[in-house]
């Protein structure tokens, strides 16, 4: 019997990839660091079973349309604004995506970032490398505190959770704003739903955690900044579009906020001349949320373990549609 053949976007360790090799025929895109050409993409979705993507792919509409053997798309990430749900659902093609397995290390470091945003580490440590440090002085690099703060997480899902559990281990007072209402998760872990308006107004941290749709496209924009307290720090690890940018640049500019940490950007790579780049109060990180090896390996085993699912007939282990 001949096996299903997968392709996989990106090249990713033997030590992952070979043990799926007994049931699935598995080509891979040869490099690690390069996302896959659009023109070999398209034509290995054309005859491919299964893909197993990353979420610098763009499978929209046209690549589905014209992907007549394709049951299952995995992608290696939990957001999955790169791929068109509803063309994959018009043409029966199941979409995965990697929740859980990386909520607490993307949690570790969206507090690392708000930690580093406000105690200025990023710019201490090169103040130190440069060989700038000469004295000791009361006021050098003196930061924001975080403890006893307030945080507003915007987007309660399993990794605002996990971030609010790290908030409270630092005493802050935790307000969150979410499409729906979680009593349970408030009686928890001593959090307090509020609407966006009083929670962009009255956190010291704003925090963005929501998946890039329609709805929070730009959420993020000059009107909510300026509404933001004078020394808010703002901190986002979900998607780069649900900010503007321009507008958070003005913001960090003129004083209306004071400062941001960034995983994420609206174009990614973010170019080295984007004037984010050029402002001390803004940590910019390259999209290292769920980045730790031990997350990166279990992501792809369970990308690997849903495309094997779908295609032997059994349901997914964590399907998106
Ligand atoms: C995801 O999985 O969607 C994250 O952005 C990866 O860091």
């Amino acid at each position: 019997m001949t096996k299903p053949y997968i392709f996989i976007t990106r090249k990713l360790p033997d030590e992952v990839v070979d043990p799926f090799r007994e049931q699935l025929d598995i080509s891979m895109w040869d490099s690690e660091e390069v996302a896959v050409d659009p023109e070999r993409l398209l034509k290995e979705a054309k005859h491919a079973d299964g893909l197993l993507t990353m979420l610098s792919d763009s499978i929209d509409g046209d690549v589905l349309r014209q992907a007549s053997n394709l049951k299952v798309v995995a992608n290696l990430a939990v957001g999955f604004d790169n791929i068109d749900i509803e063309a994959a659902k018009k043409h029966s093609i199941t979409v995965t995506n990697t929740p859980d397995v990386l909520t607490e290390t993307t949690a570790d470091l969206t507090f690392g970032l708000l930690m580093a945003t406000a105690r200025r580490m990023m710019e201490a440590a090169s103040f130190v490398k440069e060989g700038k440090w000469e004295h000791w002085s009361p006021l050098l690099m003196a930061g924001s505190d975080i403890h006893h703060k307030t945080i507003g997480i915007v987007g309660m899902g399993r990794i605002g959770e996990a971030v609010a559990k790290r908030a409270r281990g630092f005493n802050m007072n935790v307000l969150y704003h979410n499409r729906t209402r979680k009593q349970e998760v408030e009686d928890r872990l001593s959090v307090e739903y509020v609407n966006f308006d009083s929670l962009i107004s009255k956190a010291d941290f704003v925090v963005s955690l929501v998946p890039l749709t329609e709805e929070t496209e730009k959420l993020f924009n000059e009107e909510i900044f300026n509404r933001m307290k004078r020394e808010a720090i703002f901190i986002n690890v979900s998607r780069g579009k649900v900010m503007d940018e321009k507008a958070l640049y003005q913001a960090i500019t003129t004083g209306e906020i004071r400062g941001a940490g960034l995983d994420v950007f609206q174009e990614e790579p973010i170019s080295e001349t984007h004037p984010l780049l050029s402002l001390k109060e803004v940590v910019c990180l390259p999209h290292i949320g769920s980045a730790s090896r031990e997350t990166r390996y279990n992501m792809m085993k369970l990308s690997l373990d849903n495309v094997l699912n779908v295609l032997q007939g059994s349901n997914p282990l964590t399907p998106v549609n």
